[in-house]
């Protein structure tokens, strides 16, 4: 039985691991919400970092044989700076999924939501570079996105406000595509999808990085399959809106 390490800066990750619990039923789960320090859209990337080392140590004390950063915002801050300092632990992170949105768009025009961080991010950025030959690449900060997940405001008028500030943008552009570059929106999709309406495709990168952990497992020699589910739902600062979160799934 593998024990998987999962966090975030706070619920957003429970978006990714609902993904990996589906192809991993059978496992060990610890997931860590750093939600004392949420969000981590606009901190800066080496305070990000130190925040996932403090968190690594945390969840290989708890015995995990792989490290998902379900966070976008600290994949690109910090999975370079873990894989240099920890050589033999494995780390799945992620970033916007514009691979799939630049083959899928009919417009020519993507929409990119995510955090500050993560669209300065160099992962991020050269990703972009790869594609923006053939299709318009438009980003936007999801403002207020995370904070709505967090207060567990997913639908209704108060959501829908702060949805539309950040997506009318976009679609304005023609983007017939929007990727979820920030692992709180998914939580959103319903009223993502409500506004955008029916012409527009919505990417949630989460299960390819669930398809990357078992691959992850499988090359690192780990068992998997053969035990007993159980999860250890751990926080930073109060466990209310984990919680709340984790009782949607
Ligand atoms: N859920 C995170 C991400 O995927 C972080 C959001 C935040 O804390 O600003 O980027």
């Amino acid at each position: 039985m593998a024990v998987i390490g999962i966090f975030d800066s706070g619920s957003g990750g429970l978006s990714v691991y609902r993904e990996i619990v589906k192809v991993l039923p059978r496992e060990s789960y610890v997931y860590f919400a750093d939600n004392a320090f949420c969000p981590y859209g606009e901190k800066l990337a080496s305070f990000i970092s130190e925040r996932a080392h403090a968190i690594t140590d945390f969840l290989l004390s708890k015995g995990a044989d792989v490290i998902v950063l379900a966070c976008n915002t600290a994949t690109a801050a910090a999975i370079a700076d873990l894989r240099r300092d920890y050589p033999g632990v494995p780390f799945v992170g992620m970033e916007p999924a514009v691979k799939p949105a630049a083959l899928g768009t009919r417009s020519g025009v993507i929409g990119v939501l995510a955090t500050a961080g993560t669209l300065k991010g160099s992962k991020y950025l050269s990703t972009r570079g790869l594609y923006e030959d053939n299709v318009k690449i438009e980003e936007h900060v999801g403002e207020g996105f995370v904070e709505l997940v967090e207060k567990g405001i997913l639908e209704g008028p108060e959501a829908e406000k702060t949805v539309r500030a950040s997506l009318e943008p976009l679609l304005r552009r023609n983007a017939d595509t929007i990727v979820l570059g920030c692992t709180h929106y998914p939580f959103l999709r319903g009223t993502i999808e409500k506004i955008a309406g029916d012409g527009v495709r919505v990417i949630d990168p989460a299960p390819a990085v669930a398809r990357q952990t078992v691959k992850v497992l499988q090359e690192s020699g780990k068992q998997t399959g053969q035990g007993v589910f159980s999860i250890e739902l751990c926080s930073s600062g109060s466990p209310e809106s984990l919680n709340r979160i984790f009782a949607l799934l």
